[in-house]
């Protein structure tokens, strides 16, 4: 339950959680015949799985795989041409991308969007006032201490005071990262997709960045887009492999470590990376 690994990051301020009971129940995201076409180009199609409240699901393909282009159906930013999106159990697949956020969906892009002259504090200060912002609530919050307070409290729970004063041009890719996947965190998410969060960065670095992730509260889901196999497994409790748009297969990590179909696909991975 949500006492297994909550307790190994101080409690977000800004939002009550309800009942870990009520959050823990049901689904969180569904899938069902998902495509998104471009032209003639099927970047996804027919894609359908399920993901648990608080399970962690790992999005796993070769380059052009169609592993981004699933995460903006899921987020709005790029709508389904075909098939339902459902988040905690409501249709949202027409909903704009706000929409979701108000949900409790979060996302981190494959490129950074930080802001690189502001400080550490400044980005997550934004990242709070962006999931509260006015197009985001029908009352607009005043700019005063809530804010401030869950700025702070990211700022600890995302291990980063040491850092709050340093401007983002000054971090490390590591720390980049780190701050990306704090900022999702503002506002009390239920669901968070991180787009390939380990790309680019030193084994070190991603080490610390899979501790982050599995130290996350557990009421918090989340979907990993990951190139390496190793560390996608090591992270998630069920998997998802696309090739071409499609899926290849759906199962746990032993599962997918011992298919032949996935291994094919990231040895040949040279001779599928551009389309
Ligand atoms: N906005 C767009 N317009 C046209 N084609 C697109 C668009 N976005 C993605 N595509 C195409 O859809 C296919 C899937 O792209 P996508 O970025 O989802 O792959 P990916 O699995 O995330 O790849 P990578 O591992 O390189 O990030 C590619 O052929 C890509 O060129
Ligand atoms: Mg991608």
């Amino acid at each position: 339950m949500i006492t297994a690994r909550s307790d190994t990051l101080p409690a977000q301020a800004g939002g009550s959680h309800g009942s870990a009971a009520g959050f823990l129940s049901g689904n969180a995201l569904e899938l069902h015949a998902v495509s998104r076409h471009f032209g003639s180009l099927r970047a996804i199609d027919d894609v359908s799985f399920t993901v648990r409240a608080g399970e962690r699901y790992g999005v796993l393909g070769s380059n052009g795989a169609g592993k981004t282009t699933l995460f903006n159906a899921i987020t709005g930013d790029f709508p389904p041409t075909a098939g339902r999106v459902q988040l905690f159990g409501e249709d949202v697949t027409t909903l704009p991308a706000h929409e979701r956020v108000r949900r409790g969906l979060r996302r981190t892009y494959q490129t950074s969007l930080l802001f690189r002259e502001l400080s550490v504090r400044d980005n997550i200060f934004l990242a709070v006032r962006g999931v509260a912002a006015g197009r985001l609530s029908l009352r607009r919050p005043a700019a005063g201490a809530p804010s401030r307070e869950a700025t702070e409290a990211l700022i600890a729970q995302g291990r980063l005071q040491a850092l709050a004063d340093t401007p983002v041009a000054a971090l490390s890719h590591g720390q980049q990262r780190q701050l990306e996947i704090t900022m999702a965190l503002a506002g009390s998410p239920r669901l968070i997709l991180f787009d390939e969060p380990a790309a680019g960065l030193s084994p070190a670095e991603r080490r610390e960045l899979m501790a982050l992730l599995t130290g996350l509260p557990r009421h918090i889901g989340f979907v990993i887009i990951e190139h390496d196999l190793d560390i996608a497994l090591s992270v998630v409790d069920r998997v998802t492999v696309m090739h071409n748009g499609r899926v290849l297969v759906h199962g746990t990590p032993e599962e997918i470590q011992r298919n032949d179909d996935v291994h094919a696909i990231y040895m040949g991975e040279g001779r599928h990376a551009h389309h």
